[in-house]
């Protein structure tokens, strides 16, 4: 009798315990995506990313006042690693994620005005730089070999064609 007791309290009530989550998770859970669906998703990416392209290669008014435009000095998103980010960087004395990074060189090189962080067109310009960045592995916090990215095969799926300079490689 005492032995029973015992196995009930301990086997039974965390049984019980799981059953609920179990429940609670079968009922919340939902059918897996349509294809339809992934592809309106899918298709969402890629107009964040072709935003950011034009972003990239057009000197904004705001976001740079001696006409210099991301691709100047980054075409095909080049040396910008994002798969490294978040890093220590020199100049903020601090660990920077890669949207801090953006904003600096809008404020240095562009010497233009910091976009909000979490304004649509800094996703676009993360989605176009990452977007070209797709497959390589993340190297968190990686300082040396800094610029040697991925050979990023232009501007894949944007139905644009890359410069074919500054690749890192
Ligand atoms: C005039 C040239 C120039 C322009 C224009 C420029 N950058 Fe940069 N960018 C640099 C230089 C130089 C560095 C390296 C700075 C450092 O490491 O301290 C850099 C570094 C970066 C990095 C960090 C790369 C790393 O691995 O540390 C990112 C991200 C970046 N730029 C994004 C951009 C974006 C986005 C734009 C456009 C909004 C832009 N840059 C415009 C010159 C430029």
């Amino acid at each position: 009798m005492k032995i029973q007791s015992i196995s009930l309290r301990r086997y039974v009530a965390p049984l019980f315990a799981l059953a609920v989550v179990a429940t609670a998770t079968l009922v919340t859970a939902r059918e897996p995506f349509t294809k339809d669906e992934l592809k309106a998703m899918d298709d969402k990416l890629t107009q964040s990313a072709k935003r950011g392209y034009d972003m990239w290669y057009g000197a904004r008014a705001d976001m740079s006042s001696n006409g210099l435009a991301c691709a100047n000095c980054h075409p095909d998103a080049a040396a910008t690693n994002p798969q490294t980010f978040p890093k220590y960087m020199p100049q903020a004395d601090r660990v920077m994620a890669y949207r801090e990074m953006v904003n600096w060189c809008i404020e240095n090189p562009q010497a233009g005005k910091a976009l909000d962080v979490s304004s649509v067109d800094m996703v676009a310009l993360e989605s176009y730089s990452y977007y070209l960045h797709r497959g390589v592995a993340i190297q968190t916090g990686l300082q040396t070999r800094q610029t040697a990215g991925p050979e990023p095969k232009s501007a894949r799926g944007l139905n644009v064609k890359g410069t074919g300079i500054g690749f890192d490689k």
